[in-house]
């Protein structure tokens, strides 16, 4: 494992914004998230209780979770805050009121909200009339949190992005992998999609992602033979096959996305050094198998462990002026 600068920098420019897309973050902001998510990592628990006392997240959830919901209460609760949490008929966003009104009046009460939800549309509804801010915790466009949490991954495994290839196969357009794409180009990495026809990001997403990566030296192309796609990569990343809410593609998807799945076969097409990485939860003998997810070069635990670190930057940023923090 590559060592990492553990200099910490000022993330102050986040402060009181919104985290509902990677492309919200300016690439200096995505760095700077990171470098304090390393510290934080590193830094003693108790040294950081304080850091967000007396502030209480609201998490709203329309749909199921482990690792978001965990990591994101764990972290509050560590960094000295209060944690309140909602789901299913509770919060349905748009449903007893308009996302609009739902936002007003839990402005009046908590510090920041973190939202998972179904559609994006009606969160950016929500966020626009939040007077806190508000973190997408996933919807149906964006997983901007997993993101950090693959990111800081990657730094913790190889130190510089910058010239990784980072191999996608399967669904290339849920919202994992556009927004692992989004924040891999911006930190300068080569992204390839490897997905059949039915799944491959349009040529204007792919033009976005090589005009985001255009400063650092990142770009993404799509490739409809998986071989090609996680040949000489240095990670190889897949996700489950239907996304929350879309199970009425399930059939078509299994039938689609086989011929993409993480084998041993197919990662060995990959450097000898590759990582594996899944954002989880997986289905083994799906998307992957249990000799890769549960092999040596798998990384998908430290990943879900970086949720925590990655989300507890995340709140100090947005909630904070970074004062206590040796920035
Ligand atoms: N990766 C992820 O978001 O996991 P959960 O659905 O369990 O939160």
């Amino acid at each position: 494992m590559t060592a990492v600068s553990l200099v910490p920098v000022p993330a102050s420019t986040l402060f009181g914004r919104h985290l509902l897309e990677v492309t919200d973050l300016r690439t200096e902001e995505l760095a700077r998230l990171l470098a304090l998510a390393r510290y934080l990592k590193v830094q003693g628990r108790g040294e950081q209780r304080t850091l967000l006392r007396d502030r209480t997240l609201a998490m709203l959830f329309e749909k199921p979770s482990l690792r978001t919901r965990v990591s994101f209460e764990v972290a509050m609760t560590q960094l000295g805050g209060d944690v309140l949490f909602a789901q299913g008929a509770e919060f349905m966003i748009g449903t007893r009121e308009t996302p609009e009104d739902a936002a007003r009046v839990l402005s009046r009460y908590v510090d920041a909200i973190v939202v998972r939800t179904h559609a994006h549309e009606p969160l950016q509804r929500f966020a626009s009339a939040a007077d806190v801010p508000v973190v997408n915790a996933l919807s149906a466009r964006a997983h901007p949190c997993q993101a950090l949490s693959d990111m800081l991954t990657l730094q913790e495994r190889f130190g510089d992005i910058r010239g990784l290839r980072v191999a996608y196969a399967g669904d290339a357009r849920n919202n994992v992998a556009a927004s692992l794409a989004e924040a891999a180009v911006m930190l300068g990495a080569t992204v390839h999609f490897g997905c059949p026809p039915t799944h491959r990001p349009s040529e204007s997403y792919l033009a976005k992602l090589d005009a985001l990566g255009a400063k650092s030296g990142g770009s993404a192309r799509a490739f409809s033979n998986a071989v090609r796609a996680v040949r000489g990569a240095d990670v190889v990343y897949t996700d489950v096959w239907t996304s929350m809410g879309e199970e009425r593609y399930r059939e078509r998807n299994d039938a689609m996305l086989r011929p993409y799945a993480v084998t041993e076969e197919l990662f060995s097409y990959a450097k000898a050094t590759a990582i594996f990485m899944h954002c989880l939860p997986a289905h083994r003998g799906e998307e992957t198998v249990a000799a890769v997810i549960d092999g040596p070069r798998s990384a998908v635990f430290d990943q879900a462990e970086n949720r925590m670190h990655a989300q507890k930057a995340l709140l100090v940023a947005l909630l904070t002026e970074m004062k206590g923090l040796p920035v």
